[in-house]
């Protein structure tokens, strides 16, 4: 039997905040509810003071969601409530039960199926060279488990807070960056449950002083578990890019992955192949050591654009894992000049007409 979120918020209506009396779903706590097969995982935002005495509220949340018929597991978690926001004009178009963040006027995930494709390279790139079209553009680092953009970025240090209530991001090459990196020290074994990576993403995107943002790229983790549903259901997605390697077996997961966005609606602005081809470091010849080409193709089947191809290059892996990604260190690359006409074109697809002028100059030492 399949189990609905009305069936879960009715019996969460039969649990009543001990302090308030009345239940926690008109109370408005109930936050991320997520449903799979079965297994159900949500959060219940308390005020911060109440939250060591409410350990009892929780049990009883899990025990009533339990007892509905078909449920074979709950997680209830409680969160410390987030602080209240302006009521600022939400971005256009406001959808029901999406997180919004003021001020930033488009979200683009760039994602996978598999792990180790070069993701994180190339949202670090991407987003560099989206700045260098002349966007204001921010990079929030999805990846909970294993943050990538503090070492990508070049960015060390902890972010401040002006309020105590809201975190301001980190900074480098012109870029507004989040990362759990930043927040955990590296060494911490991290240990996150489905809701709990739900509400540090809904943190990361809601309780950040973003500011004005024309693009906001995010660094999705491997993989199509909690974070990816969290992310394409509850986050105004403009859009998804997929980066696949040439390889078959990449691209059956590069196809999960679009699948996946495609179930939530979220648009698939297209796919890049990444490591497309050898690009010899001494002679400059290129050999094509995987099947070159497949994602072009396989594009091409799924009905998603092919955006572009990013050679396997020692380049590209040196300078991102030193700090200074190619699009900064050597913008007059070709491979910069790949990414900057793959941003270009992702930024026309999410409807951004012709970038600002004029682009800032980023010096880096
Ligand atoms: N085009 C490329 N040429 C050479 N090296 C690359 C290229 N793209 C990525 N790499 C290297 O491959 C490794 C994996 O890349 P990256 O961390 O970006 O992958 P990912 O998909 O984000 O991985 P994860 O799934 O673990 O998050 C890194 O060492 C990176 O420097
Ligand atoms: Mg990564």
């Amino acid at each position: 039997m399949a189990v609905t979120e009305e069936a879960v918020l009715a019996a969460l209506r039969t649990v009543m905040d001990p302090d308030k009396h009345r239940d926690v779903v008109a109370l408005k706590m109930v936050q991320g509810l997520a449903i799979r097969e079965g297994h159900v995982g949500f959060t219940l935002e308390v005020e911060r003071e109440r939250g060591p005495r409410l350990e009892p509220l929780r049990q009883a949340a899990e025990k009533a969601v339990e007892a509905i018929p078909g449920v074979l597991s709950v997680t209830a978690v409680l969160t410390a409530q987030a602080a209240p926001r302006p009521a600022a004009a939400p971005q256009a178009p406001a959808q029901p039960g999406k997180i919004l963040a003021p001020g930033v006027k488009s979200i683009i995930a760039v994602a996978s199926g598999k792990g180790g494709v070069g993701k994180s390279t190339t949202a670090a790139n991407l987003a560099l060279a989206l700045a260098a079209n002349g966007l204001k553009v921010g990079v929030l680092d999805a990846d909970i488990y294993g943050p990538s953009m503090p070492r990508m970025l070049g960015i060390a240090g902890r972010p401040s807070s002006p309020d105590g209530k809201t975190l301001d991001p980190m900074r480098n090459y012109g870029l507004a960056v989040m990362s759990m990196g930043f927040l955990v020290a590296e060494d911490t074994p991290m240990i996150w449950r489905g809701p709990m990576v739900q509400s540090a993403l809904q943190q990361m995107l809601r309780d950040v002083n973003w500011g004005e943002l024309d693009v906001l790229v995010v660094d999705m983790p491997p993989g199509t578990g909690d974070a990816q549903l969290t992310m394409a259901q509850q986050v105004p997605l403009a859009g998804a890019v997929i980066v696949s390697t040439p390889q078959d077996i990449a691209l059956i997961d590069a196809r999960k992955g679009l699948n996946m966005f495609r179930k939530v609606d979220v648009p698939v602005l297209g796919i890049i192949e990444n490591m497309s081809f050898f690009l010899c470091p001494h002679c400059g010849e290129r050999s094509d050591i995987f099947a070159h080409g497949g994602a072009r193709k396989e594009a091409g089947r799924l009905g998603a654009e092919f955006l572009g191809e990013v050679p396997l290059d020692i380049v590209i892996r040196e300078t991102s894992d030193e700090g200074r990604p190619v699009v900064v260190s050597k913008p007059e690359s070709p491979h910069s000049e790949v990414y900057r006409q793959i941003a270009a074109r992702i930024w026309a697809k999410i409807g951004g007409g012709t970038a600002r002028k004029a682009p800032p100059r980023i010096s880096i030492q």
